[in-house]
């Protein structure tokens, strides 16, 4: 009997957890008002969504009224990014913001359009060969017209963790607004918002076993900011749109989840990661690991190979049923190498061939072993085949 293929993904998304499901459930039917309306339906919503904001607040170490939701991650880092950069700007504070090149593109294509169509002057921070930013770059990068940094938690691509606190820190001294990008962490990382030092956080609730189509954005009272999208007043004006109740429930409901679960999951996976990562440098010529050797995300492992076409590599593993991605599923489709891979200074034949096996709560020692056995005959078969075409 054919088994079921393993998912071994969980940075593309996760399963949206039962329990979460279950919070969700009676506001995708019996639940319905509008939580902007004033009558008793709207009521019940609108205590629904208190509820979950001061879930996500408390969890996070912020007030509820520091948590604005959105439609996902992509939104979140939009938000903050061209609200506080436009806010900032109206307030003639400056036109100069801080970046990395190793940002998921969400980030990565909205720093870019600051600066190509609203003016923006765009410093990119170097990277080591692990991905990461040295603080003291950000300090020497630190402008009197600086209104935004942006510098991510952790990397989807090859799971590298910044030192986001300490530059948080720089930043907060130097009264300059600071953004990060945690999408990556919640499921894996313990996350306090006060002690990171950060003005703005983004996260996504589907990246930790919650519903896909829900962000939810981290903004500190006070900070400049003024939404870049247009409507009505709600979330206090910050983000216009009838808010995703029932979406808003199952990330409080899959946030609550996941920081009970964190330590335990988090150690379980970082054991069968560091197996997984000796397994494959061992047993697969011409394989290096990408990102920190120890700095990085408890369940990501991801590598790159020599004279191995990626895709074909994903699509041989998928044959053998495990789901695996390339760097990031969100720019797979694209056969350039990835330029987060360039920017850590892979050479291009390497970055072409990037591998990235990300653990959850599902995956289990045997489904790693398993992954271990197929893994050197799917590199060797793909080799092989590029060898016949050129
Ligand atoms: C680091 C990072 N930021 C942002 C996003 C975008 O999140 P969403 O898919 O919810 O738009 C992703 C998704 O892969 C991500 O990994």
């Amino acid at each position: 009997m054919k088994r079921a293929p393993v998912y071994l993904d969980h940075a593309a998304t996760t399963p949206v957890a039962p329990e979460v499901v279950a919070a969700m459930q009676p506001f995708l039917s019996e639940v319905f008002g509008n939580a902007s309306s004033l009558h008793a339906h709207g009521r019940e919503a609108a205590a629904a969504l208190d509820e979950a904001r001061a879930t996500l607040a408390c969890v996070l170490g912020a007030r509820p009224g520091e948590i604005i939701f959105c439609s996902c991650g992509t939104e979140s880092d939009n938000l903050a990014l061209r609200g506080i950069a436009l806010a900032m700007r109206k307030q003639g504070r400056g036109h100069h913001i801080i970046t990395t090149p190793v940002e998921h593109q969400a980030v990565e294509a909205t720093v870019q359009q600051l600066r190509d169509v609203f003016g923006f002057d765009v410093t990119m921070l170097p990277v080591d060969v692990h991905g990461r930013v040295d603080p003291d770059a950000v300090r020497r990068a630190l402008r009197p017209d600086t209104v935004l940094v942006s510098v991510m938690l952790a990397n989807n691509e090859v799971g590298t963790l910044q030192a986001v606190q300490e530059i948080g820190s720089i930043c907060r001294h130097a009264g300059v607004p600071f953004h990060t990008d945690a999408v990556q962490a919640p499921a894996w990382l313990a996350l306090d918002v006060r002690e990171l030092h950060v003005d703005a956080l983004s996260l996504s609730a589907h990246k930790f076993y919650g519903p896909k189509g829900v962000g939810v954005l981290y903004l500190r009272e006070g900070t400049p900011y003024m939404s870049p999208l247009t409507g009505g007043g709600h979330e206090r004006g910050r983000r216009p749109g009838t808010v995703n109740v029932a979406g808003a429930v199952g990330a409080a409901a899959a946030l609550k989840l996941v920081a009970r679960e964190r330590q335990q999951q988090a150690r379980r996976l970082q054991t069968l990661r560091d197996r997984l990562i000796d397994g494959v440098l061992a047993s697969v010529p011409g394989a290096r690991l990408s990102g920190h050797p120890t700095e990085r995300l408890p369940n990501h492992a991801s590598f790159v190979f020599e004279h191995v076409d990626g895709e074909s590599l994903i699509m041989a593993l998928d044959v053998e049923g495990f789901s695996v991605s390339t760097g990031s599923a969100c720019s797979s489709g694209n056969p350039e190498p990835s330029p987060v891979l360039l920017a850590m200074g892979i050479p291009r034949e390497w970055a072409l061939g990037s591998l990235r096996v990300t653990l959850g709560y599902a995956t289990t020692e045997s489904d790693v072993e398993a992954f271990l056995h197929v893994l050197p005959r799917c590199v060797a078969q793909v080799r092989a085949a590029e060898q016949i075409v050129f």
